[in-house]
């Protein structure tokens, strides 16, 4: 069973998170990170950078890896998950560079891409604390409905509900990219601890689905029920549909 924290604001989630995230790299300086992109996170990010700037920390060996990145971007876009995790997580952390992977969205090396990252997540050790988001459709990562929840990195075709949510980064929502490579639920559900955070009333559905509803394909978030260390954060609108 997931523990779930209900909290006042998107701010008083991130400092939660910030400071176990603190913790943890203060125990284990080499920790493993796993990084969402989205709105959700970045109030983790920016209580992590402020916590920094606050008490430095040496965080040089810290490593992290993406969830997922958009398939077929031109290289260096600004919004490819690549260069987002760069601005918002890389360069406000002040993390090593080398040691954050995306996986690789680029066409010519696409059938390789998924293994090489569950190789690379292995050599690393797994990871130690995954932060997610979920989508209105209930996909962790870009795991559509559907998803397998033993699947590994690979591509996926992005529904049209996600990729209107994500129109928002785009100049068109033509822009906006079909397919993507993402972690798999089973990849996710991988590492030794899970924060998935969620606010607003539009993910109210996805969160109850998520946390107390049958465990299904249909509902992608449904697989953190499998999980034995699940802490899910949420303001009041996105736990108003939980019993
Ligand atoms: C992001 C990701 C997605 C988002 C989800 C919610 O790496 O994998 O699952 O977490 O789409 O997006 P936001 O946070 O923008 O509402």
């Amino acid at each position: 069973m997931a523990e779930v924290v209900v909290v006042e604001n998107e701010a008083a989630a991130g400092r939660l998170v910030a400071e176990s995230i603190r913790a943890l790299i203060e125990r284990t300086p080499d920790a493993v990170l796993g990084l969402a992109t989205g709105s959700t996170p970045i109030p983790v990010y920016q209580a992590l950078a402020a916590s920094f700037a606050e008490k430095p920390l040496d965080v040089s060996r810290v490593r992290g890896f993406a969830l997922d990145e958009y398939v077929g971007l031109p290289a260096g876009h600004a919004e490819s998950y690549r260069a987002v995790i760069t601005r918002e997580v890389v360069e406000p952390l002040g993390l090593t560079p080398e040691n954050v992977h995306v996986p690789n969205g680029d066409l010519e090396t696409i059938e390789t891409a998924g293994l090489e990252y569950e190789i690379a997540i292995l050599e690393a050790g797994g990871v130690d604390v995954q932060i997610l988001g979920i989508g209105r459709t209930g996909h962790l990562g870009f795991n559509e409905p559907g998803s397998s929840f033993g699947s590994l990195t690979r591509v996926k075709t992005l529904t049209e509900k996600t990729r209107e949510d994500n129109a928002r980064f785009f100049d068109s929502p033509d822009d906006v990219p079909m397919h993507c490579i993402t972690q798999g639920l089973g990849t996710i559900a991988r590492a030794r601890h899970l924060v998935l955070l969620a606010f607003g009333e539009g993910k109210a559905e996805a969160i109850a689905a998520a946390v107390e509803g049958p465990m299904t394909a249909s509902q992608p978030g449904s697989a953190i029920q499998l999980h034995p260390h699940v802490t899910v954060i949420v303001d009041a609108a996105a736990a108003s549909k939980l019993k």
